[in-house]
């Protein structure tokens, strides 16, 4: 059958070297630890037109209507220590971010969103890792780019803090050149930080929430200060009324000057 992702294979590569293409499914992300729980699967790309289980990050769901946007996960066996995990989120979204520069001027959100400069959410992504003692043994990179998806067709909730590629850019999105484009930046990505070259430099020259005043939310409380700056292991430091916070997840649910998240 014609499957057009195929377009985007990079047979002689380590990421894109075999697409495995869904119509449904319930979440890339639960193929792709199926895969990574199997046989050797680092850089087998499961994407899909459709999810009916999308999971996004804090135990939300991840909505897309069938056939517009970019929805995929990347299986990885990382060379990298289980401690330095956290440098393959950040590695993620400098990939993402980097593809779709190539149609729109984008930014990054603390820690993995990718945002308009207005703060809309263009992209997200679900990172799961699995260690053994601190052997990182597999990572599932699990993206969700909102594509071709028109704000006018978005339901209210998420029309109110997100946007398309295809909206910013003015002219609809080739899907399957915008997955061979980020299957290349996450490769480069990948191999830098497995070199030893942190992410955090790039990530922060990226990142939109630097400098402004912003709410977090993480597991017991909602604070509200000046982001200043991320320490050396992608933590966010906020200086609020009470005091230095630093932040090693959370997510920014307002940031002054952009719409509301
Ligand atoms: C977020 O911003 O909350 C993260 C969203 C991640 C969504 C993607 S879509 C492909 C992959 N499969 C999933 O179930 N989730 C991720």
């Amino acid at each position: 059958m014609f499957d057009p992702w195929q377009d985007a294979l990079r047979p002689m590569r380590r990421i894109g070297r075999l697409i495995e293409a869904h119509e449904s499914i319930g979440s890339t992300n639960d193929r792709a630890r199926a895969l990574l729980d199997g046989a050797a699967a680092d850089g087998v790309v499961v994407v899909a037109e459709q999810q009916t289980a999308g999971r996004g990050r804090r135990g939300r769901t991840w909505l897309s209507p069938p056939g517009v946007n970019l929805m995929l996960s990347i299986c990885v066996q990382p060379r990298l220590g289980a401690s330095d995990a956290w440098q393959l989120g950040l590695a993620s979204a400098l990939a993402v971010m980097a593809a779709a520069r190539a149609y729109a001027p984008v930014w990054l959100k603390w820690p993995n969103d990718v945002v308009a400069d207005d703060g809309r959410k263009i992209a997200g992504l679900l990172v799961e890792t699995m260690a053994d003692g601190n052997r990182l043994t597999g990572a599932i990179v699990g993206i969700g780019i909102n594509v071709n998806w028109a704000r006018a067709a978005m339901p209210d909730e998420i029309a109110a803090g997100a946007t398309s590629l295809a909206e910013l850019a003015g002219t609809p999105i080739d899907r399957v050149g915008l997955l061979a484009g980020l299957l290349e930046a996450f490769e480069a990505e990948l191999s830098r930080i497995e070199a030893g070259d942190s992410p955090i430099d790039r990530y922060r020259a990226a990142c939109a929430t630097l400098g402004s005043r912003v709410t977090v939310r993480t597991a017991d409380a909602e604070i509200v200060g000046e982001a200043t700056g991320l320490d050396a292991t992608g933590s966010l430091v906020v200086e609020a009324t009470n005091g230095r916070h630093t932040l090693a997840s959370g997510e920014v649910v307002r940031v002054e000057g952009a719409v509301p998240a």
